[in-house]
């Protein structure tokens, strides 16, 4: 027997009775963000707190988030790392950004979190060129999903063997098993999944969390 659980509103607030330890800053930068029109954008507290593990499971020092938006995963992660850790987050918004910085720095842990605001492909290209390649130990990709194929070449570069990419909304509310949504983003979607499915760089794993979650471990 396959044991199988359909997640449900009332799942979802069974595993977040259950587990959820969010502390009162995020759960601020969330209801601060919870009203902006963009609100959907934020990961899910959960998700957070998983990254926040991934990061300590993978003894991470430098982290790169693409996709910054008002800081919610750039907190979790940014704690998880050690005093002296760095995250370098890419966003092309620096109003939202700013919202960010106000949480962080509450946090004490702005010292951890450089940012490039600029289009995420070109701050990508900098820090190549500025010879980082392989310095890495994990990257989330959470920006426009139309350059997910650019952003995961260029972060698969800028990671280390042995670093982990994690990369967000890879089901896209399921839009992506279903063939007759063709717009770009779920075209690029699906694009990025079927790569990464027979992709001998990475080990991959594909979590249907959250909105889809796949983990790359570089080979
Ligand atoms: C889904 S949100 C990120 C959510 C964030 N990780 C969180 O936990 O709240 C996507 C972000 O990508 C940024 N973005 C979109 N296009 C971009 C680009 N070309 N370069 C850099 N950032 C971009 C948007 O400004 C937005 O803040």
């Amino acid at each position: 027997m396959i044991h199988h659980v359909e997640t449900n509103q009332t799942i979802l607030n069974y595993i977040r009775d259950n587990s959820l330890r969010e502390s009162s800053i995020l759960k601020a930068l969330r209801d601060e963000t919870g009203e902006m029109p963009e609100c959907n954008m934020q990961i899910m507290p959960e998700q957070g707190q998983f990254m926040a593990l991934l990061t300590k499971i993978t003894h991470a020092q430098k982290a790169l988030e693409i996709g910054v938006f008002t800081g919610y995963s750039t907190l979790c992660v940014a704690q998880a790392l050690p005093e002296d850790g760095l995250l370098i987050g890419c966003d092309i918004n620096e109003e939202w950004v700013n919202i960010g910085r106000r949480y962080w720095h509450e946090a004490g842990i702005d010292h951890k979190i450089k940012t490039m605001i600029g289009d995420a492909k070109s701050s990508l290209t900098s820090l190549l060129d500025e010879g980082l390649a392989g310095t890495f130990d994990i990257a989330f990709i959470d920006a426009d999903k139309e350059n997910y194929d650019s952003y995961y070449e260029s972060a698969l570069q800028l990671i280390k063997k042995g670093g982990l990419l994690i990369l967000d909304n890879t089901l896209w509310s399921g839009a992506v098993a279903d063939p007759s949504i063709e717009d770009e983003e779920t075209t690029s979607l699906r694009q990025i999944n079927k790569k990464l499915h027979h992709d001998n760089r990475v080990e991959l794993s594909f979590l249907p969390f959250a909105d889809g979650l796949t983990l790359a471990l570089k080979c």
